[in-house]
């Protein structure tokens, strides 16, 4: 029998704004390139790995032939350095509302939670918001051969965590990563506006309780 037993969440954009500051850092490199990308071309690339978000940029602006793979891992890594300069003053106070209360919540009913995010600053990004000790698993994202909407993330968490993916429920911000928590399996929760497939879609963090998902699981 099905039975709730963990809650798999994604990072960007869920537990903090860091989503905003991907685009910020990805719009100051594509600029470089005389590449403009909006908001809209910015959901996109939301849940997408850093090498396949690159790929995405400069095949918008027609520039995928432009580059040999040194000169990508430069602006790779450039794009990085613009992220992590956004980042230097993250603290717990960037936590999104009722982000911490739902993650005492969980633990206290005795479910387990990990992270899903792609993200290979994502350890460093939770250490900033003093949510370390509140994840029992985090997904190594260096280790993901394939990134959302491919499930393999929520796979490596719910074994992580040694559940089954199907008493797992995944929260989300973007659309790959929708996509990667319904083929893992699990049920789905949507955060903002626009997702398709969600199993329940809230406007904002501040909407998301316990009772809830437990709600959600049962659906
Ligand atoms: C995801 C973000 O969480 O992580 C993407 O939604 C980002 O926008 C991806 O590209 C990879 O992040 P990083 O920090 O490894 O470049
Ligand atoms: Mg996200």
């Amino acid at each position: 029998m099905r039975q709730l037993e963990a809650v798999i969440f994604d990072l960007d954009g869920v537990i903090t704004d860091s989503a905003h500051f991907h685009y910020l850092a990805w719009k100051k490199l594509a600029a470089d390139i005389d590449i403009e990308i909006d908001e809209a071309f910015n959901e996109t690339l939301k849940g997408i790995s850093r090498m396949d978000s690159l790929d995405l940029i400069l095949a918008k602006g027609g520039r995928e032939n432009d580059f040999t793979l040194e000169q990508k891992e430069e602006l790779a890594a450039k794009k990085n350095a613009h992220y992590v300069e956004l980042l230097k003053d993250l603290s717990p106070a960037d936590i999104l509302p009722g982000i911490k209360p739902l993650l005492d919540a969980i633990r206290a009913a005795n479910l387990k939670i990990a992270l899903a995010s792609v993200s290979k600053n994502a350890p460093m990004v939770l250490a900033a918001l003093d949510l370390t000790d509140s994840f029992d698993y985090l997904a190594d994202a260096a280790k993901i051969t394939h990134s959302k909407p491919d499930p393999e993330i929520f796979l490596v968490a719910a074994a992580g965590l040694g559940v089954e993916p199907a008493n797992a429920v995944g929260i989300e911000d973007a659309q790959a990563g929708v996509d990667a928590i319904k083929s893992a399996g699990m049920k789905a929760i949507g955060v903002g506006t626009g997702l398709v497939g969600t199993d329940e879609l809230v406007s904002d963090t501040s909407k998301l309780t316990l009772a809830m998902i437990q709600k959600v699981f049962q659906i």
